[in-house]
């Protein structure tokens, strides 16, 4: 080639909840079997999708228009019934179907989210934090993140003075992006904590990203609470999906609420350029789409979400007890949402020599090989995906500097759950001591 092709923002494109996959599968290869903890799809997982959502989607398919292109910005019908939704939200802003935005799962929608940002501007982002985000804000520009601390022993919370001086004495933030529920951490933001963060976002004139696609997973005492019930005036996108609630995350269907999107001639202008950009691309997948008002609307759906909502209440406060009892060296918090779970190592625990026994020397030679320069956490989690066959994700993975590890909630066996904990627990255990 003439030239350098990629421009260098590329480098900060990291996905490590599938990079480590890769890895996985070289193992698999020199014989390795291996329990995959790491990825938070939930049919991939092993559940089942409700048979009655399961018959909407088989009769809808009978219906020509679900095999055609629908409008740019979603199938009308489904906008509408998602902008009544969202007006009838407890002291939530009022949306209109124009504020409805459909993209093709919400990971294509932060895509676009972060690429119509200016190069300069900068969006203000939690440590640790989804991949995706992490990644879309990095590659506009070859800068390092800027990010506020969730603290493992505050329950995953922010420090809001933080917040607030990352904004002050950096006056290119143009954004603060949260999710919530939270992923990998599982925790939820309360309401005070909410408001504190659009009073910032109000007093320094920014808006707010926030990716709810797990707010119909609350538990443990928290409920859900929309972005749109605590903003006000203040301008925000809110991103919401089908991919963890019908489940269907093969579907690709996320859309954009685009809140108070009148507030500000700037708001505004990246509003309508969200809105061309998607015409570029004609349209989002038809058919979720046009199941959505069937499925939510459906009296079964209130269900559903409560059964599921416990199911992980239940799941992840074994995880909680597990390693709160059993697994010293490590920090854990009980979760709130979502499902996964995130475990910290305590401070200096962690050092480039300890190693777990691996018996096969092709396999050892790899994982060697591949530890090398490595971080602490993934470090270990090469050696226990070698040596025990449990993959995980490690947590600098989610562009943090907290060591530690995410798995999933989501195994929908309870024997083949708490045999992986074990497994997990006591390869720490014999690391630590290695
Ligand atoms: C916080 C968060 N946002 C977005 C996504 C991707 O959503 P979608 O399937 O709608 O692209 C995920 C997937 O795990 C996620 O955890």
């Amino acid at each position: 080639m003439r030239t350098k092709i990629a421009h260098d923002g590329i480098k900060n494109l990291h996905y490590e909840i599938r990079e480590i996959v890769d890895y996985g599968h070289a193992l698999q290869k020199l014989g390795v079997p291996i329990t995959w903890e790491n990825i938070g799809d939930p049919v991939a997982a092993g559940e089942h999708v409700a048979p009655w959502i399961k018959e909407i989607v088989r009769n809808l398919q009978n219906d020509d228009s679900t095999w055609a292109y629908c409008p740019s910005r979603g199938v009308s019908k489904t906008r509408e019934f998602l902008a009544r939704v969202a007006s009838e939200r407890p002291g939530g802003v009022k949306v209109g179907p124009d504020d409805i935005l459909f993209f093709n799962g919400i990971a294509d929608a932060v895509d676009k989210i972060y690429d119509l940002i200016q190069k300069d501007n900068r969006v203000l982002m939690p440590s640790p934090s989804y991949p995706t985000h992490t990644s879309n804000e990095g590659k506009r520009g070859d800068y390092p993140h800027l990010q506020f601390q969730l603290y493992p022993k505050n329950n995953w919370q922010p420090d809001l003075e933080e917040i607030e001086n990352k904004v002050k004495y950096n006056p290119q933030v143009v954004a603060i992006a949260i999710v919530n529920p939270d992923n990998p951490t599982g925790a939820v933001y309360p309401r005070k904590t909410l408001e504190a963060i659009v009073a910032i976002a109000r007093k320094y004139g920014l808006f707010i990203i926030c990716d709810e696609i797990y707010a119909h997973l609350c538990y443990n005492g928290a409920e859900t609470l929309h972005i749109s019930q605590v903003l006000g005036d203040v301008p925000a996108l809110s991103l919401r999906g089908i991919s963890k609630d019908f489940p269907w995350p093969g579907s690709r269907c996320g859309w954009i609420e685009m809140l108070n999107r009148d507030s500000s001639a700037f708001f505004r202008e990246y509003c309508d350029a969200l809105v061309k950009s998607k015409m570029m691309e004609v349209c989002s997948t038809t058919l979720p789409q046009m199941a959505i008002p069937a499925v939510y609307g459906d009296p079964r759906y209130a269900a559903l979400k409560a059964e599921r909502s416990a199911m992980f209440e239940r799941r992840s406060n074994q995880v909680f007890e597990y390693f709160r009892d059993h697994v010293p060296g490590t920090i854990v918090r009980p979760v709130q949402g979502a499902f996964y779970f995130c475990v910290a190592f305590e401070d200096g625990v962690l050092n480039d020599r300890q190693t777990l026994p691996i018996a096969d020397p092709a396999v050892k030679a790899f994982v060697e090989k591949s530890v090398e320069g490595v971080a602490l956490d993934k470090r270990f989690v090469h050696y226990m995906m070698a040596s025990e066959g449990v993959c995980v994700t490690p947590l600098t993975g989610f562009h943090t500097d907290i060591l530690g590890f995410r798995l999933t909630t989501l195994n929908p066996d309870d024997a083949k759950r708490a045999r992986t904990l074990e497994r997990i627990g006591d390869s720490i255990r014999r690391y630590l001591k290695s």
